[in-house]
């Protein structure tokens, strides 16, 4: 992909429609082999970008879901320990003579046979791939510190094995809910964009492409509800995600046109949170009068 151009066209094959802004830094991390950090509200196509990146490559997707508490284990490999175990089990059956050498026996254990490689591992060694590191706002300073030095050096050493670095440094995502504010040297380290949510023409285009058999009128009519929800500060504003889900059940109840009735018993796809149901019937009461 020589532009960003190219960009927008290649991820539109895909059915992910972006704006220019998000294809030209996704085209400049590619070109300039540095990892790319999306932030925004959930739903606002974060993870849909790096899948639609590995469509595009015709790469494996290799995907690192961040959590409260994760270490750099669970991002590299771990030792498959009940299979060290059988095989011990194993050597000592097979000499039972006690030939057994105890240097030798434990040189077997680490033995790249019982090595579980994790995301960050896996993706170095198989790359090119796109490494996902999803929602990295929910992992700590300490691993984000971890990811900094694998995404500067694009290699790991494992102490029983040696270093692993990557052939080629594999297309990296990292993506924020920003539920907290990252570390200026990890975004230092790549190239950052802010995903808003999309103007109206855009998620209209984005609903139709997703969802084909919702009929142009409908999906606007959606997308005009669900623009409208988002100015009026509920505790969960409703994303990409929220529209398509609400038109996928219109459309599974056979609606080709909104009204208050089928709008108000649907509610469930797009507001999650008891406080916001009211608010929002309020606002449907007053937009479908019109
Ligand atoms: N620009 C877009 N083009 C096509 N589909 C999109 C776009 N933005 C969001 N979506 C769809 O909306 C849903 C939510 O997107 P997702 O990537 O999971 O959001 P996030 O990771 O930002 O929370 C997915 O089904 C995704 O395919
Ligand atoms: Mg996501």
């Amino acid at each position: 992909m020589n532009s960003p151009t190219e960009v927008t066209r290649a991820l539109e094959r895909t059915g992910y429609l972006s704006d220019s802004a998000l294809a030209t830094v996704t085209f400049l991390a590619g070109e300039m082999a540095r990892p790319l950090l999306l932030e925004g509200e959930p739903g606002t196509g974060k993870t849909a970008l790096a899948e639609a990146l590995a469509q595009i490559h015709d790469v494996p997707l290799i995907r690192l879901q961040c959590y409260e508490g994760i270490d750099a284990a669970q991002a590299l490999y771990d030792w498959d320990f009940p299979r060290q175990i059988l095989h011990l089990r194993t050597l000592e059956a097979a000499t039972k003579d006690g030939s057994l050498d105890p240097a030798e026996a434990e040189k077997s254990l680490f033995d790249e046979r019982f090595l579980l490689a994790r995301p960050v591992l896996r993706a170095l060694r198989e790359s090119p791939a796109v490494l996902l590191i999803d929602e990295v706002d929910r992992a700590d300073d300490e691993f984000e510190a971890f990811l900094l030095e694998v995404l500067s050096t694009w290699a790991v050493s494992i102490p029983e094995l040696g270093t692993v670095a990557a052939a080629t440094p594999p297309t990296v995502v990292l993506t924020s809910n920003r539920t907290r504010e990252l570390h200026d040297a990890l975004k230092r380290r790549c190239l950052y964009h802010w995903i808003d949510h999309p103007g109206l023409e855009r998620e209209v285009a984005i609903v139709r492409s997703r969802e084909p058999d919702v009929p142009e009128a409908l999906a606007r009519q959606v997308v005009e509800v669900v623009q409208e929800l988002r100015n009026e500060h509920l505790l969960k504003p409703p994303g990409v995600a929220e529209t398509l889900d609400w038109a996928r059940a219109l459309r599974r109840l056979g609606t080709s046109e909104l009204d208050l009735e089928q709008a108000a018993a649907t509610l469930g796809a797009v507001v999650k949170y008891r406080e916001d149901t009211d608010r929002v019937k309020h606002v449907l009461d007053r937009m479908l009068a019109r």
